[in-house]
């Protein structure tokens, strides 16, 4: 079946993700398809023959990322248009200043990275009218590459035959019978029909399909009411800050065999499986240093899996000798919140990276590394940590890149995504971690979030 609209819609990428989800858009509502590419310049002159006009979708993170592609974009012989992909983590006024200085030769507009689908699809509307014209008005389509991935059709199911033509080839509940399969792919059949009204019903199915992988990948009693406690959460929020696929591959990985490592302990002590099955702050900032410090340091030359795992089971274990998440949220003894604690409660404090080494002492299989890592996860530049008050080199320097991380961790979690928080971040710890041992994995720490800054 021919498309004829003259706008072609063009995702830019390096993963397939935004596509799937921006192609159902697209094709569901409008008579074009959507094409994936992985750079602005990669755009063939046969595909694009005959066309009036691309509408590029990307993350706003892609376009600082092939400034000098963007930036050298000739007029061509069809017109650019771009929907810029934002979120309010560090997008603000001058990261929107710097796209609209890159795109502004082209029409653009932003988007949420949510991605809204009447929101999206209006936006679409606005920008190109009857240039792109709408799929007929009481019928969404599919791609069959989503459709097929059960013969069976949710709904009843349509081919177009003519402009304004359907014939029924499958009814609700049934299989699609091989042979109309068969003919329709023949004639390069690549869209099916269904009735507006079914629409939502396959939708929400396809989009459960799409996100199929992620969610198998839950962490430990994943849950997604907390924030980071589950993978997916750590996921979304690390990728917003520029980490890569790859690199979370990694950290899944790894976090995975860390926590096998400790549940398949021949001994591993009662109150250690109750403190493992909580989803709390103290989980939740395990989880995301172990992705963060993970990340960082497949960026350095001693990035090998056995360090990832070792900072995978120090971030499992640092708190372990805490069970009051208001205790472990203490970064510094000259705060407000240390002051006003009992002198038990101090004590717990203090003591509570040498009570998890302690509790280290008694697994299988840790070694000084993440004994080191675990006793001083809160000692911090210009000897302001605790319990001991080190310096930048008087400690192991996989404490150095996992201090950075933890701080990070941690303040992502308590003062939020967003951008003021993330602004201050960014300034203080230039100041705190640019000189001395912390200047190098600081280095690699801002080579991960590079797209960002
Ligand atoms: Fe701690």
């Amino acid at each position: 079946m021919s498309v004829n609209s003259s706008v072609k819609v063009v995702v830019l990428d390096k993963s397939k993700e935004l596509f799937k989800m921006v192609s159902l858009y697209v094709e569901s509502e409008f008579e074009t398809n959507v094409l994936h590419h992985e750079s602005p310049t990669s755009f063939d002159d046969l595909e694009s023959k005959d066309l009036k006009e691309v509408l590029y979708v990307c993350d706003y993170t892609f376009i600082l990322n092939f400034q000098s592609e963007f930036k050298s974009l000739g007029s061509g012989t069809y017109k650019r248009s771009f929907i810029v992909l934002e979120d309010n983590l560090l997008f603000g006024d001058e990261e929107k200043r710097e796209i609209e200085l890159i795109l502004k030769e082209f029409k653009h507009n932003f988007c949420h990275r949510d991605l809204i689908k009447n929101q999206f699809v209006d936006m679409l509307e606005g920008m190109f009218g009857a240039a792109l014209p709408r799929v007929d008005l009481n019928y969404s389509k599919m791609s069959m590459d989503y459709f097929l991935k059960s013969k069976n059709a949710l709904v009843d199911t349509y081919v177009k035959i003519g402009a304004e033509k359907f014939v029924k080839i499958v009814n609700r509940g049934e299989d699609v019978p091989e042979e109309v399969l068969e003919h329709v792919t023949k004639k390069g059949v690549r869209f099916f029909y269904v009735k507006k009204v079914d629409f939502k019903e396959c939708y929400r199915s396809i989009v459960d399909n799409l996100s199929e992988g992620s969610s198998t990948k839950r962490g430990v009693g994943g849950s997604l009411t907390e924030q980071f406690t589950s993978i997916e959460n750590v996921h979304a929020a690390l990728k917003s800050l520029g980490v890569s696929e790859e690199v979370l591959e990694i950290a899944d990985e790894t976090v995975e065999i860390a926590k096998k490592t400790i549940q398949e302990q021949a001994n591993l002590p009662a109150f250690l499986k109750e403190f493992l099955k909580n989803e709390n702050y103290i989980s939740e900032l395990s989880t995301l240093t172990s992705y963060l410090s993970i990340s960082c340091l497949s960026e350095l030359p001693w990035g090998n899996p056995k360090n990832f795992t070792k900072f995978a089971l120090a971030s499992i274990i640092q708190d372990a000798a805490l069970n009051d998440e208001e205790l472990a949220k203490i970064c510094h003894l000259e705060s407000e919140e240390f002051k006003n604690l009992s002198e038990g409660d101090k004590t717990k404090v203090v003591e509570h990276p040498s009570k998890a080494v302690e509790i280290l002492d008694h697994l299988e299989g840790m070694d000084q590394d993440i004994k080191d890592i675990v006793m001083q996860h809160h000692e911090r530049p210009q000897g302001k940590g605790f319990p001991w008050g080190l310096k930048d080199n008087e400690l192991n320097p996989l404490s150095n890149l996992y201090i950075i991380c933890h701080e990070y961790a941690h303040r992502i979690i308590t003062g939020g995504l967003n951008l003021a928080n993330m602004k201050k971040i960014d300034q203080d710890f230039r100041e705190m971690f640019s000189s001395g041992n912390y200047a190098k994995p600081y280095k690699a720490f801002l080579e991960v979030f590079r797209s960002k800054r």
